[in-house]
């Protein structure tokens, strides 16, 4: 896959009509020189706020704010000219009501350039979701684990997992399809209901930590660069280390810096030939 310059953006509309065909693959991004490397690869870059996790070093995303989220999808959107990009609205801009839930996600479409939003949720953001699609803002829906409602859960974990929780997931993914979301991000259920949903809807679902039974995958990419911490989840797949390869280059910079052998003659300035 690869964009010239000429190519247009994937649109919200060509990914709503990959349902049940190619697997649509989207990474997270944040910045513009992450954005420009994962962009000719991926249909979608979601700028998600687990920004507040990975970037910023908060403990959960209920940190983060409208103006970081339009910073950094900002810089998302001047990284890439392929994928169709998508911001979270974070936590505390969209629950109120759905008329405060427009007026924020209109501020994100236009200040950042992104295609859509992403709002968490299920039948309780339904009628947010229907007032937002009907005014024009494209809406990526997320149901199952909610990384805004960590405090109401009491952590981050497999959901789903008993039949009456699991009935819920399923009535809360049908209620954001037909509210009028163009794609679902299903997070940290079981296979068997990830597949349900599915086969339920009519919009493309994306799984993260959600089996290969949904349309298409997305995955937190400092997760699978190895750049966010010890720990990792049991979905994620290291595809790189760069977290080790930083702190090699770090330590021998520090080594050379203290044997005085960086710089060398290469990287000094000499009399400028006239
Ligand atoms: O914030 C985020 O990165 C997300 C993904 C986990 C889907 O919402």
């Amino acid at each position: 896959m690869s964009a010239s310059k000429d190519t247009p953006r994937v649109s919200v509309p060509a990914l709503r009509a990959r349902k049940g065909g190619e697997p649509i693959v989207c990474l997270t991004a944040y910045t513009t020189p992450v954005a420009r490397l994962l962009d000719p690869h991926v249909d979608l870059l979601l700028v998600g706020d687990s920004l507040g996790m990975v970037i910023y070093g908060f403990d959960s995303t209920l940190p983060v704010t409208l103006d970081m989220m339009i910073a950094h999808g900002a810089a998302v959107v001047r990284g890439s000219r392929h994928a169709c990009v998508v911001v979270d609205l974070p936590f505390g801009s969209y629950q109120e009501s759905p008329q405060v839930a427009f007026r924020n996600a209109a501020r994100v479409m236009a200040e950042s350039g992104a295609q859509a939003v992403k709002v968490e949720g299920g039948l309780e953001m339904a009628e947010t979701v229907a007032y937002l699609t009907t005014r024009g803002v494209p809406v990526m829906g997320h149901v199952g684990l909610l990384p805004q409602s960590v405090n109401a859960l009491g952590g981050y974990k497999a959901v789903g997992r008993d039949p009456e929780a699991a009935e819920r997931i399923r009535a809360d993914a049908r209620a954001i399809a037909e509210a009028g979301a163009f794609s679902l991000v299903i997070e940290g259920t079981m296979e068997s209901l990830a597949r349900q949903i599915t086969e339920d809807v009519t919009i493309p679902t994306i799984g993260i930590g959600a089996s290969p039974a949904c349309d298409g995958q997305v995955l937190v990419s400092d997760d699978m660069f190895g750049l966010f911490g010890e720990f990792q989840p049991k979905f994620v797949k290291r595809y790189a280390q760069l977290g080790t390869a930083i702190g090699e280059a770090a330590a021998t910079y520090a080594a050379e810096v203290k044997a005085r052998s960086f710089p060398g003659p290469e990287h000094c300035f000499g009399i400028k030939k006239a």
